[in-house]
């Protein structure tokens, strides 16, 4: 029996292929690359000293998906991939609502036609829009701020639709606060394209000198310093989380959602503060007019999980910071120039096996 993981080259995916298989399971993962590199996963299998299946596929196409579930026996899938930048999201949004909602009923049917109907899925803290108030508990109204944020609101709404009709189906919708930080060897990471939107990228490429400095955005904000405040959450911590909603899974059935969080917020202030302290780097920064549909303050209540889950996040903000400096440091480039693309389009069904194999 093997997990399927979806998304699983990006960033929170290969984090969460490389503590699963180092836990012992047997994994399968679909990935279109098109935001992330098939080295992500060469990297896990060097990490762990394991090897697994790697397939090139677009979950858009549900009968090259469905050859996944033909040739593996599938026991349960986490759900990662979609497109994920809010400012993109606003300017294409057909292209997030068909990407991200038809491939997850793609996902779907395909599950229900090979009769797995166990399903971890990524959502994210951006469903309660502008909290009246914090720390956030699942109980809390839920809103859209932007095309991103609602292709989430849909799929949950689909999932729960879906085990109105079918309640042999178990599913975990985990709501993810902000993921930050890096595995400890800090040979996987997070490789965004482009100008990073998020902060802790940011910082980072600052940090090595590729970027000038940080726009903080608005200090006038009812925070502790006047900058936003996030409950920012180490990306092992999330990965764990993971695992920890698929064993409750295997004796369950129903929609349960979490919140993945660690309950604590911190300014951008203080984030660029504990940075320094760690990386030794000094983060210039400059403070501009807030983002847009930016929110003040937003942190997890993050009980449910601790309760219903056993799941508590451990690592602490100067980790974060710490590991997040340590792969951007030894990966300038991030993944750089992805020499497994070509590999895995004329082998749909790689076998992802560590460094010695894949010699360029
Ligand atoms: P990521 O972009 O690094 O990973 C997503 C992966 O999905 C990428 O590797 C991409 O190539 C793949 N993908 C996209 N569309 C696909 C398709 N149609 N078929 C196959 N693969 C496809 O993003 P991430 O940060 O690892 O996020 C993973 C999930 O968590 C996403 O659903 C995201 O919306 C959600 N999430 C992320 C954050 C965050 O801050 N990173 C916060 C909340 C929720
Ligand atoms: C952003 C998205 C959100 C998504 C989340 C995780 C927006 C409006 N929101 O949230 O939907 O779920 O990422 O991917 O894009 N900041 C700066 N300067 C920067 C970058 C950020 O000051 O260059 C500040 C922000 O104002 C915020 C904090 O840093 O206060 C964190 O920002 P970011 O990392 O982008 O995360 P979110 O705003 O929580």
């Amino acid at each position: 029996m093997a997990i399927l993981v979806t998304g699983g080259a990006g960033y929170i995916g290969s984090h969460t292929c490389l503590e699963l298989l180092n836990q012992g399971f047997d994994i399968v993962v679909v990935d279109n690359l098109i935001n992330s590199k098939a080295e992500s996963l060469r990297r896990v299998s060097d990490i762990t000293g394991k090897e697994f299946k790697f397939y090139k596929l677009d979950l858009l196409d549900e009968e090259l998906l469905e050859t996944v579930f033909i040739e593996y026996d599938i026991e349960s899938v986490i759900h990662f991939a979609g497109l994920k930048a809010v400012g993109e999201s606003v300017n294409v949004p057909l292209r997030y609502y068909y990407n991200n909602i038809i491939s997850t009923i793609n996902l779907c049917k395909v599950m229900n036609k090979f009769n797995v109907k166990n399903l971890v899925f990524s959502s994210s803290a951006t469903v309660y829009g502008t909290p009246d108030h914090v720390p956030i508990s699942e109980k809390f109204p839920l809103s859209a701020m932007n095309p991103y944020g609602r292709t989430k609101l849909v799929i949950e709404d689909i999932l729960r639709d879906l085990y109105v009709s079918d309640n042999s189906w178990s599913i975990s919708l985990l709501r993810y606060f902000n993921p930050i930080g890096a595995h400890e060897s800090g040979t996987i990471g997070e490789d965004p394209n482009g100008i990073p939107n998020n902060l802790m990228p940011y910082i980072t490429q600052v940090a090595i000198g590729k970027l000038k400095e940080l726009n903080v955005f608005g200090n006038n904000y009812p925070t502790v310093d006047g900058t936003g405040v996030r409950d920012y959450i180490h990306v092992v911590d999330l990965a764990l989380g993971h695992i920890k909603a698929l064993d409750k899974m295997s004796n369950h059935s129903g929609v349960e959602t979490f919140n993945l969080g660690t309950g604590k917020g911190y300014s951008v202030l203080e984030i660029i503060a504990a940075f320094e302290e760690v990386s030794m780097k000094e983060i210039p920064y400059k403070i501009v007019a807030p983002r847009q549909g930016d929110v003040p303050i937003c942190y997890a209540d993050a009980s449910k999980a601790q309760n219903e889950l056993g799941w508590v996040a451990e690592r602490e903000i100067k980790l974060m910071c710490m590991d997040a400096w340590r792969w951007q440091s030894q990966n300038p480039n991030g993944y750089g120039k992805d020499t497994l693309i070509t590999e895995s389009e004329k082998n749909p069904g790689l076998i992802i096996k560590s460094k010695d194999f894949f010699v360029s």
